[in-house]
């Protein structure tokens, strides 16, 4: 099957240009000029007019969470319909989290992560893994993992007695990482610091979702970075931190890299545009009774007054933000999130984006944030780069695989669960209710099938394969 894309304005990281995007079967085969000799002669079985939009590679979300267990239950999307909604919004590849905690073999983990995906994505699929009990044989699996294409590592400095790693553990797991070339990913959080202004406030009686937000203060973020980043230094490990929220960590990630580190950053929607006063109350109330729990994530919602979300976008322009990905880590408010009534800290942590993440970064476009190019590199080719899947994915180029997005700039897409409104995720709710965004998500395609068009996801369960990653491609 031969597929033409037509006159569209093909973006890349580095520049645009109008092209012609010739599919063969799963791969892109050539670009061609419009209206050139060449395209003349291309016979192909089937034609897709992208005049006036834009033709991008598809988005690689690499931080979602399908089917997570956390805090007693699970997150609401599964791998079928995470990724399901993951075509309708323009991501054609996720990397997931593989989870060990203590006590569990991470090879164990692997195999059962590769069950509840396998046969069941509408789009291509690779893992992270969660060392959340570094020991001999964790470290050992570590070693093994680089070989099966699973080539990064997730610690937590936060979440004690759960994930929680020691300093001591932390500097082991980035020595292994350091001497096989795998990518130390972070949780920079201070756990135990947080754990004792949670206790506080629960005691004072402060037991609404606001104050998931007021317990976990920035410098308890800018702490953990630091330390992160002064640990990759003393190990010579490469260091990125997942879900940075506060300007001030962002700050340390910025210094690092000034002075010639391996640290890389990322960020994602909910910090680029949400914020900790949307889980206080209309005029007059304290704070919203429960439906804050809609918005409680960790690293937490900043309070916008503090000037963060100026700062991050700040940063995505100059680079300490290498990737936005959307910590998809969906949970329902019934029976889920409202396991947490009356005490906070049984909220389960996350919320659910991975459909917004094309949009909502290309709203930043619009309203003059980031570059057309900027877009495209941290959504797509950036991560593809920082997680060794660069060439098959996250660029527009011969060889590549043909995953592509078209793009409609004149088009308008309404989030929410309302009428008229788009959401395909397996959640009760909407942490995106009624944003507006200027653009609209066309037409899809996943190694050169159509998943997603003018009719709404026309993708099959399955289609979706793993990706066995190589190392990072982008170290400085
Ligand atoms: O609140 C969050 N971020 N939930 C997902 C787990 C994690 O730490 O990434
Ligand atoms: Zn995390
Ligand atoms: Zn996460």
């Amino acid at each position: 099957m031969t597929i033409l894309i037509e006159n569209g304005t093909v973006l890349s990281a580095t520049g645009s240009s109008v092209h012609d995007v010739l599919v063969d079967g799963e791969k892109i085969a050539a670009l061609v000029e419009h209206g050139s000799a060449l395209t003349a002669s291309i016979r192909a079985d089937r034609v897709i007019d992208a005049t006036g939009k834009y033709v991008i590679p598809g988005g690689v979300d690499v931080h979602t969470h399908m089917e997570m267990p956390f805090g007693g239950t699970q997150a609401s999307d599964t791998f079928e319909t995470g990724t399901r909604a993951a075509a309708w919004g323009g991501t054609t590849t996720i990397v997931d989290f593989v989870v060990q905690s203590h006590g569990q073999r991470v090879q164990d983990q692997v195999a059962l992560w590769h069950r509840k995906a396998a046969g069941n994505c509408a789009v291509d699929y690779a893992f992270h893994q969660i060392i959340g009990d570094v020991n001999a044989e964790s470290l050992k699996a570590m070693d093994e993992l680089i070989g099966e294409g699973i080539t990064s590592f997730k610690l937590f400095m936060a979440y004690p007695g759960v994930f929680l790693s020691s300093d001591g553990q932390i500097v082991q797991a980035m020595q292994a990482a350091a001497r096989n070339g795998g990518l130390i990913m972070m949780h920079a959080e201070n756990g135990s610091a947080i754990d004792v202004l949670v206790r506080q406030a629960l005691a004072s009686g402060h037991t609404r979702p606001y104050f998931h937000g007021t317990t976990r203060p920035w410098q308890t973020e800018q702490e953990a970075t630091h330390r992160a980043a002064v640990l990759a230094e003393l190990t010579g490990a490469p260091l990125y931190v997942v879900h940075v929220s506060a300007k001030q960590a962002l700050a340390r990630i910025a210094e690092a890299r000034n002075a010639g580190l391996n640290v890389f950053g990322e960020t994602c929607p909910q910090y680029l545009y949400l914020s900790l006063e949307d889980q206080l109350g209309a005029q007059g109330e304290k704070w919203r009774d429960f439906e804050g729990a809609k918005w409680v994530c960790s690293p937490p919602l900043r309070a916008r007054a503090e000037g963060h979300q100026d700062e991050l976008w700040k940063y995505i322009r100059t680079g300490a933000v290498t990737a936005v990905s959307t910590d998809h880590c969906p949970f329902c408010m019934k029976d889920q999130k409202e396991m947490g009534i009356g005490d906070f800290s049984r909220i389960p942590n996350g919320i659910g984006s991975v459909e917004h993440r094309m949009d909502l970064l290309y709203q930043g476009v619009v309203d003059g944030r980031i570059s057309l190019q900027r877009w495209v590199d941290v959504c797509c080719t950036a991560p593809a780069r920082m997680f060794g899947l660069y060439g098959r994915k996250g660029v527009i180029a011969p060889g590549a695989d043909a995953d592509i997005v078209v793009y409609d700039p004149a088009g308008h897409t309404s989030i929410g669960i309302g009428e008229g409104r788009v959401h395909h995720m397996n959640m009760d709710y909407s942490a995106w209710e009624g944003y507006e965004i200027a653009g609209r998500v066309d037409m899809v395609l996943s190694r050169g099938i159509v998943i997603k068009d003018s009719t709404g996801y026309v993708g099959t369960r399955g289609h979706g394969r793993f990706v066995a990653r190589s190392l990072a491609q982008n170290l400085l």
